[in-house]
């Protein structure tokens, strides 16, 4: 740190969302409800295939740590946004909104590889069903679930370490409702460029290879299921690639379009509601696309259930 003639700033203000003072509570409840949602059901799914023998399936163990990733994911910012709506004090420390920074490009890029083992199970599941379960072993598995933890942890780590170098002092309020990374590297008196063209080339890493790895693994099965049309057990293992697909396409979909589609004008409300899909819609949206058009998953719910009616009337 300099010396205190330059002022340099040891928190910042989140500025938050660009919502009216009278609608700020109706805005409240309504984040407040949707955050629980996504706590609750990403539980509920843990849970569920915690206590169910019959979904520890390769499939159903990724669903688990996707939910687990969602859970934490939408609990990076949504407690510090509903506190900043209500108590008036927007302030972060600094070292709060680097670790901020840091676990939300964490959660991010982890549900990103993860989407991509969950794509290479699907693939597998149809493409080769007699070898599914010698291929899709549980050391695969945990060595998937492991690897995705330390790329997402160095990538995270790199990003945090570049912002840590920069300086920032005098302007510390930040247009958004979370530390996000481009929001923080528009204050900062430093060069930015080295920031940048990290954020540039890693972003499309670590977006791009995943989603051309889940492009390239549907069009095999795609072509799969039009090789063998009659297979009933490729039908059932299809039957489940809707929600996977639902899921990426909400997922990619939002975050290819605010980090690689350039905003050249004054487009923070814009950035904001985008953002606003991927932290709090998309977390809240997965467990439900997952469960609800999932016959296994009403089976397991049903089966917990039972099992506890029975407990209780013991
Ligand atoms: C994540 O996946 C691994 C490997 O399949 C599994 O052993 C582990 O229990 C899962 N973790 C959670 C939280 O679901």
């Amino acid at each position: 740190m300099t010396g205190r003639n330059q002022t340099v700033i040891s928190e910042f203000l989140l500025l938050g969302l660009p919502i009216e003072s009278e609608q700020q509570n109706l805005f409240y409840a309504l984040f407040l409800a949707m955050y629980l949602t996504t706590v609750l059901g990403n539980l509920l799914i843990i849970v569920l295939i915690c206590l169910d023998s019959q979904l520890h399936t390769p499939m159903y163990l990724f669903l688990s740590n996707l939910s687990f990733s969602d859970l934490c994911f939408s609990s990076v910012t949504m407690p510090k946004l509903l506190q900043n709506m209500q108590s008036q004090d927007p302030s972060i420390p600094y070292a709060g909104c680097l670790a901020q920074m840091y676990f939300f490009l964490f959660f991010g890029d982890l549900e990103s590889f993860l989407l991509v083992a969950m794509a290479y199970d699907r693939y597998v599941a149809i493409c080769f069903p007699l070898h599914y379960t010698t291929i899709m072993s549980p050391k695969l598995c945990l060595s998937l679930v492991v690897l995705s933890w330390v790329l997402t942890m160095f990538h995270a780590m790199l990003h945090t370490l570049l912002m840590a170098r920069l300086c920032f002092y005098a302007d510390n309020v930040i247009l958004h409702f979370f530390c996000d990374m481009s929001a923080l590297l528009k204050l900062s008196c430093s060069d930015t460029q080295v920031n940048k063209s990290v954020i540039f080339i890693t972003g499309g890493l670590i977006l791009i290879i995943p989603f051309l790895l889940i492009i390239l693994s549907y069009a095999r099965i795609v072509t799969s299921i039009f090789k063998f049309p009659s297979g009933g057990s490729v039908h059932k293992a299809f039957s489940t690639c809707g929600s996977h697909l639902s899921v990426v396409s909400l997922f990619y979909g939002t975050v290819i379009g605010l980090y690689l589609c350039p905003s050249t004008s004054n487009s923070t409300v814009k950035e904001i509601v985008m953002a606003m899909m991927y932290t709090v819609v998309t977390p809240m949206l997965n467990p439900f696309i997952y469960s609800l058009r999932n016959r296994d998953m009403k089976r397991a719910l049903g089966r917990v259930f039972y099992k506890k009616k029975i407990l209780f009337s013991l």
